[in-house]
């Protein structure tokens, strides 16, 4: 009934060769798309293994549809092999195009399974009827028949018969987690939580015990626990580290874990204050699409035994019920892996991000809008130690309007190349991602977080919020060795949005997660708010470039706050042109 999110499967990788990746592109498992990258010819091999005796098309998307997809139909009829390389600019049958180069290496059709294996390179160059693969998600568009075609074309395919689904084909694959003898696991999942019908968001926190340990342990890595059926509902989760205090200590946790068996809201006002004030180490945060972490066999994250108590953990789970459906229950978590077989250095988790909050405020229907977090020179000057830390993998994450996002890295006046960029961002694909080499970061650096997001289907104003509605702008880094810099956020100035949309009086609603404008709801406010004279270029200048309110801490309670920072005035950086 629990499943482990089967997307990506690694068949094969030695050292980076002979990397074979796989998914299934539709719900049913009946299209599956392997490939593997060589990174010396820049080339991709793909195979497509396809439960029809009909036509097969798949495509890369900028569009998220058919628009402008780069699409490749193959069916095998009486022994004959068809495979052309297409391109379709509308809802239309794709069109073949004028220079073919995907290379067709086997095709077959064997008990009802439709085979084939071609190669193309990662830039074809055909720049208008091609899909440049970059580096990041690509959109992978899929169709098929249950017959083969009568003409030189497929007919149309059932609305049931294709979809889209994302993938990474440049990133190195996650790895396995080594298991051996020494690794044991322990799963923190949600209590089967009723999740509300009657919101569309819903943050349920759950306390957990960890292992019962006698000597020093870390985690070595983490998997996600979906259950089946929620997958659509189960949002995104974070699983925090308690700190034992005198108040807070062994016995206050065990009474909660007894006391609050099913969970809580988590931001209630009710909600037990120890677990929002002691538990604010982040351990592990996923999103949809994602798979876990293998983290690098050098680190992991520890579990000390600094007293006769196990550790306790918080499981926040953010559950989106956008259908408001009935009678779901969830029990989904993360499975964690440990060893007391030590590495030498402990894993740690630095987010670069604009806090959530009014701030990040986005006018409707706007094509991009940019919102950006600082991490400031001063916060890792003070934490960041002489010898630098090692970054390994980073989770991007924003909402429903995000459609690019990068986390760029300034140093000494220059800005290196970009710690991780996506320039096709799918909210519903939000993956831990390993970098293809680990990166530096020394006392100083800023770390800048950018989130290009896209409002025009909307009418009403967009806030940075908790629902996936509203908005967020977020870069989880994964490094070691730790050190205790857990935040690095900056906001624009409030002062000055008050002062554009006529705000006074803001108060947040700690139980709705509302804000409000004397007695008005801050988004009904923005309702009547005249967008069609508004200075959308000088707002998003200001908002973008102007002086933030930085933020650093260790975590979000111990917030060191009233630092100023902004883009410094360097080169950018530029990514190497293509070679066409
Ligand atoms: C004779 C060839 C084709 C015709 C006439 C055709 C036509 C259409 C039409 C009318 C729709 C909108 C109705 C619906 O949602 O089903 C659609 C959607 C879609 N088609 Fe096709 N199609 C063809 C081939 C393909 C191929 C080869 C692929 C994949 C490689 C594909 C992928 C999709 C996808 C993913 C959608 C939904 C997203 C969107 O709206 O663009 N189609 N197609």
């Amino acid at each position: 009934m629990l499943y482990v999110p089967r997307f990506v499967v690694f068949v094969a990788c030695l050292q980076h060769v002979l990397c074979w990746q796989s998914a299934f592109l539709d719900p049913n498992d009946r299209i599956e798309l392997s490939w593997d990258v060589d990174d010396v010819a820049a080339e991709i091999t793909f195979n497509v293994s396809a439960k029809t005796n009909g036509w097969v098309g798949v495509g890369f998307t900028p569009s998220g549809g058919m628009k402008d997809a780069d699409i490749i139909v193959m069916w095998i009829a009486d022994g004959e092999v068809h495979f052309s390389d297409r391109h379709a600019t509308r809802q239309q049958v794709p069109i073949v195009d004028e220079v073919q180069n995907y290379e067709l290496l086997d095709a077959s059709e064997i008990g009802g399974t439709t085979f084939f294996s071609f190669r193309r390179s990662i830039d074809t160059c055909d720049i208008t009827q091609d899909y440049f693969i970059e580096d990041g998600t690509s959109q992978i568009i899929y169709a098929f028949g249950e017959t083969d075609p009568a003409g030189n074309d497929p007919s149309q395919h059932l609305n049931t018969n294709r979809g889209v689904r994302s993938v990474l084909l440049l990133d190195a694959p996650l790895g396995d987690i080594p298991v051996d003898e020494t690794v044991k696991t322990i799963e923190f999942r949600s209590p089967s939580v009723p999740v509300p019908s009657t919101a569309d968001t819903t943050y349920w926190c759950s306390m957990h015990r960890g292992p019962v340990i006698d000597k020093p342990h870390q985690y070595i890595g983490n998997k996600a626990i979906v259950q089946k059926g929620n997958e659509n509902i189960v949002h995104h989760y974070a699983l925090y580290e308690c700190e034992l205090n005198e108040e807070h200590n062994a016995e206050y946790f065990e009474q909660l874990l007894v006391d609050y068996a099913g969970g809580f809201s988590c931001y209630d006002p009710n909600s037990p204050i120890g677990a929002l004030t002691s538990c604010q180490s982040l351990r592990v945060v996923w999103a949809t699409g994602g798979i876990g972490d293998v983290y690098p066999a050098e680190a992991g994250y520890p579990i000390h035994k600094s007293t006769d108590s196990p550790l306790y953990y918080k499981l926040e789970m953010h559950y989106d019920n956008a259908a408001f459906e009935d009678g779901i229950v969830d029990s989904s978590g993360v499975l964690m892996y440990y060893t007391d077989n030590l590495r030498p250095h402990d894993v740690g988790i630095l987010v670069a991000a604009m806090p959530v909050l009014y701030a990040q405020l986005i006018p409707p229907g706007v094509e991009e809008f940019v919102s950006v977090g600082h991490a400031a020179p001063e916060c890792t000057a003070k934490y960041i130690p002489e010898e630098g830390i090692n970054v390994f993998s980073i989770l991007h994450h924003s909402h429903l309007a995000g459609r690019r996002m990068r986390t760029r890295l300034f140093r000494n006046g220059a800005e290196e190349p970009w710690l991780l960029n996506d320039n096709h961002y799918d909210f519903n694909y939000q993956q831990t991602r390993l970098l293809s080499e680990e990166r530096k970061l020394y006392p100083g650096d800023q770390i800048t977080v950018e989130c290009y997001l896209s409002t025009s289907n909307r009418k009403k104003a967009t806030l940075g919020g908790l629902s996936t509605y509203d908005e967020m702008c977020e870069s989880f880094i994964l490094y070691y060795p730790a050190m205790s810099l857990g935040f690095g956020e900056s906001h624009p100035s409030l002062e000055y949005i008050h002062e554009i949309f006529g705000f006074e009086n803001v108060t947040m609603n700690i139980d709705t997660m509302e804000y409000w404008v004397g007695d008005q709801l801050m988004e009904d406010v923005l309702l009547d708010f005249d967008w069609g004279n508004f200075d959308l270029e000088s707002y998003q200048n200001r908002i973008r470039y102007g002086e933030h309110f930085g933020i650093c801490a260790a975590n979000v309670l111990e917030a060191e706050e009233g630092i100023i920072v902004s883009y410094p005035d360097v080169e950018e950086y530029q990514e190497p042109p293509r070679q066409c």
